[in-house]
């Protein structure tokens, strides 16, 4: 699969997570560490998904993972997250983080990513998805 993702806009909706990369999310080159990215990224769909599923949910799945650029220390991170489908027990979330540099305007994409959540019951196992 293609690393390139075409040119797109900040969503215009509110970002789940908005946090700055700070000097401990770094890998021992200096660079922001991607695991920290995608744990960000886990929890904005994990906040998406529950909040959908009207409960407990765990993450199953997380296809087309694309680091496009990086992100440095300081960065403004926004995690934006959207349901873009519902199965029967399973919801499909895509996910992009964006990066602001701390001292300017622009925004670009660093990365992109559908996550798929199961809704759990108590004893951890898969229930139906509530209607809308
Ligand atoms: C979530 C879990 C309970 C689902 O159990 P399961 O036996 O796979 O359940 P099912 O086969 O009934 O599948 C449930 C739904 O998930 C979907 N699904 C399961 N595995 C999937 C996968 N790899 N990719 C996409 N969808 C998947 C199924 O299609 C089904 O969707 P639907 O009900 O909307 O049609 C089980 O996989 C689990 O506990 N996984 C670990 C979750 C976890 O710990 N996540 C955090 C990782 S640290």
């Amino acid at each position: 699969m293609s690393n390139r993702l075409p040119p797109a806009e900040p969503p215009q909706h509110a970002p789940v997570i908005r946090i700055t990369a700070m000097p401990s999310d770094t890998n021992p080159a200096g660079d922001i560490f991607g695991g920290w990215l995608m744990g960000i990224m886990d929890m904005a769909a994990a906040s998406a998904a529950t909040r959908r599923a009207r409960g407990r949910c765990a993450t199953v799945a997380v296809e087309g993972m694309s680091f496009l650029s990086p992100v440095r220390v300081g960065d403004e991170v926004s995690c934006y997250a959207e349901i873009v489908s519902v199965g029967r027990t399973s919801m499909k979330v895509k996910v992009e983080a964006w990066r602001r540099e701390r001292e300017g305007e622009h925004m670009n994409r660093v990365t992109a990513a559908e996550f798929t959540f199961v809704a759990l019951d108590q004893t951890g196992r898969p229930r139906p998805v509530p209607a809308a």
